[in-house]
């Protein structure tokens, strides 16, 4: 009984240590799977990206990471394109895994040029007859990537007649991308105005009684030098300010400033040239009709007879020598002083039909003190014109 009991506990101990390893090892297999399976894990990488290829325009910026959809366990690092050339490009990737092995991921890059060139130019050229003309100086051309860019031109310009020419330029860049620009020439026959001469002797009496007596180039009026759009000067007449209108000017100006006015001359003596220069600058921009309304033509300008100056305030922020200048003190100061040191004011508001031009609140003209007195008229500035009864009027 005793032996049996023994025997049959050895083999109970024998089932328990069999069971124990049995568990143990399904324990350990367990075990294993789940750190086999972290450790797969844990060294398992991704990297996608969401496109193969892409396209982009010069210049454009390119961010890799834009194209990245997903990755995991890996480190990245590009090597970018330079979009500044156009051309097929390969955006690279280079991924490091966890077991620091690199691989290698590209995107195809089509940099490409589809902006046309822009031409800057005007729409309307006026020439005159006779006049050479080079059709590619009228044009800009500018690209945002090449350098050099093929100019075709269709039409021509005659310019030994009168009539108008319609020119096409157009600009294509080495990808194709081009733009037109049609530009109208207008070949007309340059009109040239040119004073008449002035030969000395009496020419009779004014409507008022005064003598006009042409000397030296110029016309005189009741004693007065005048200048105007019916009297002109010849083309040599004048060299510069008269000593007198210099030192009124100094004088009146010693007063402006102490009243706070400090004077600058803007406009002074003019040549014939430089007043052709002028008026032919104005009709090109205005037409004649409208630079007569404003700008004396060669040898009609009181500005070349040495009387005449533009007068403006020393701050160059005052306007000057435009109707900006009217409503300022400055002018005030002048229309009520002037006269004071021998200057009239010459083209007064509303007087255009006596003195042939618009309103010019920075004109003065040296007259002397006593026709400067008697034109004042209390601030109702009378014209040259009306006291000397003469017009002011171009005979063509
Ligand atoms: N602006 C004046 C009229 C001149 O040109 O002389
Ligand atoms: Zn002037």
């Amino acid at each position: 009984m005793k032996k049996r009991t023994k025997k049959e506990s050895n083999k109970k101990t024998i089932i328990t240590l069999v069971i124990v390893l049995f568990t143990l090892l399904i324990l350990i297999g367990i075990s294993s799977f789940f750190v086999y399976k972290e450790y797969k894990n844990y060294y398992k990488y991704t990297f996608k990206l969401t496109t193969k290829e892409i396209t982009v325009k010069v210049n454009e910026n390119v961010n890799p990471e834009d194209y990245i959809k997903e990755y995991k366990n890996v480190k990245i690092k590009y090597i970018n394109i330079v979009t500044s050339t156009i051309g097929e490009k390969e955006l690279t990737y280079y991924v490091i895994d966890r077991f620091k092995i690199g691989h290698y991921y590209y995107i195809k890059v089509n940099v490409i040029d589809d902006e046309a060139p822009v031409i800057t130019a005007k729409d309307k050229i006026t020439i005159y007859t006779g006049s050479k003309i080079d059709l590619n100086s009228y044009i800009k051309v500018t690209d945002n990537y090449d350098k050099d860019v093929d100019i075709k031109i269709d039409g021509n310009v005659d310019t030994s007649k009168e009539g108008t020419y319609k020119v096409t330029y157009t600009a294509t860049d080495k990808s194709g991308n081009s733009l037109s620009h049609i530009i109208t020439f207008t070949v007309k026959k340059k009109e040239v105005y040119v004073a008449p001469p002035v030969e000395n002797g009496t020419q009779g009496v004014t409507s008022k009684g005064y003598k006009i007596v042409n000397k030296g180039g110029a016309t005189y009026i009741g004693g007065i030098l005048i200048a105007n759009k019916t009297y002109n000067l010849s083309s040599t007449y004048g060299s510069g300010l008269t000593s007198a209108t210099n030192s009124a000017f100094k004088e009146m100006n010693k007063a402006a400033t102490e009243a706070g006015y400090p004077l600058r001359i803007g406009s002074g003596y003019r040549s014939y040239k430089t007043q052709n220069t002028i008026y032919n600058n104005y009709v090109k921009r205005d037409g004649k009709t409208k630079a007569d309304t404003y700008s004396a033509r060669p040898g009609h300008s009181e500005h070349q007879t040495g009387l005449a100056i533009d007068i403006c305030n020393k701050d160059k922020k005052i306007p000057c020598i435009n109707s900006g200048f009217n409503n300022t003190d400055t002018a005030k100061w002048l229309s009520d002083n002037a006269y004071k040191y021998g200057f009239i004011l010459r083209y007064p508001s509303g007087k255009t039909n006596e003195t042939g031009y618009k309103f010019e609140s920075w004109h003065y003209r040296y007259v002397g003190k006593d026709i400067a007195s008697k034109l004042y008229n209390n601030g109702n500035w009378i014209t040259l014109e009306s006291y000397l009864g003469i017009t002011s009027k171009y005979s063509e």
